[in-house]
């Protein structure tokens, strides 16, 4: 048990957790863009359907029919190595500094010269948090519209959310610019995380580095791309078209789904059983 905490509480190892979660949130964002790949579509009535039909799956992605849906167990590996990852990295910043007397410099050992991306590492990872809570409040908790999808059944329309915020040029520019931030901060990210974990090898460091630049640039583009062609095509007359039709048909859909819901209501304890309620006001 001593050995967890001296690991823990050692530079090093806060260094190779740090390294851990930062990898596993690059691997989550890598799928991630792969996903909103599916907005790029110039017939925008199948990006909301194949959209909101990839969001349905992964949000009710459930094999193993676990009691608890897949979803909220990812989504609470990827707060944990969020706010490690975040909480590791101002310790960090805080401990190095104090060792250097307040001093404020860092020095990157293997190229022995300060880059723009280490001395932004903090800040740039600062300004992550602050996209991603705006991204989360305006996406995933914001404004939740319906969708009648080909097998009848109606789920989130988080195309409509998603296109309807990228419709708007002050939005758009937020993300460009985020996602340079974004390929700032994993370009650092990975080679120094290769560096803290001991690989720094005559023949493979050069290799890592140049993966690490391939890797950021490949996620800035991809996202920034989507950002971008997403103002494009939510501008787009037909679109615009859609998105109107879309919703207007959210009473009707609502209705619609409160039947639903109203017809699967089920008693555990007493099986199968149907029931209604008459709410008199
Ligand atoms: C063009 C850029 C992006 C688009 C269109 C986009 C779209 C979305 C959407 C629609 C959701 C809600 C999904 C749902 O609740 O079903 C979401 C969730 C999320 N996004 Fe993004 N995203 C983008 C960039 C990013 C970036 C760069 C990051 C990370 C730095 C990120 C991290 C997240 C996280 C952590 C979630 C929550 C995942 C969950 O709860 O399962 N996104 N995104």
């Amino acid at each position: 048990m001593k050995w967890i905490i001296t690991y823990l509480t050692s530079s090093i190892g806060k260094k190779q957790i740090m390294g851990c979660t930062g990898a596993f949130l690059a691997l989550f964002i890598f799928g991630h863009m792969c996903g909103n790949f599916q907005l790029l579509n110039f017939d925008q009535a199948s990006a909301q359907a194949s959209y909101n039909a990839y969001t349905e799956f992964l949000t009710g992605f459930n094999p193993l029919h676990f009691p608890v849906k897949m979803i909220y167990l990812v989504e609470l590996v990827l707060v944990a190595a969020f706010a490690l990852h975040i909480f590791l990295a101002v310790k960090l910043k805080i401990e190095n500094k104090k060792a250097r007397g307040g001093i404020e410099y860092e020095v990157n050992t293997r190229k022995g010269k300060k880059t723009f991306a280490t001395f932004t590492m903090i800040w740039s990872g600062l300004f992550i948090l602050g996209f991603l809570i705006q991204h989360l409040m305006m996406l995933k908790f914001g404004e939740h519209y319906l969708y009648l999808n080909d097998k009848g059944e109606i789920v989130r329309d988080m195309w409509l959310t998603t296109i309807q915020m990228f419709a708007n040029p002050g939005w758009a520019a937020f993300y460009v610019v985020s996602m340079f931030v974004i390929g700032l901060h994993l370009f650092h990210a990975i080679s120094s995380a290769f560096q803290t974990m001991g690989i720094a090898h005559q023949k493979w460091t050069p290799i890592i580095d140049l993966a690490g630049i391939v890797y950021s640039v490949v996620v800035a583009l991809g996202f920034g791309i989507t950002a971008v062609a997403s103002y494009y095509l939510a501008n787009q007359p037909e679109t615009q078209a859609l998105i109107e039709k879309s919703r207007s048909l959210q009473p009707q859909l609502e209705q619609q789904k409160a039947k639903a819901d109203k017809a699967a209501f089920v008693i555990p304890s007493v099986g199968e059983v149907q029931v209604s309620f008459n709410i008199e006001k």
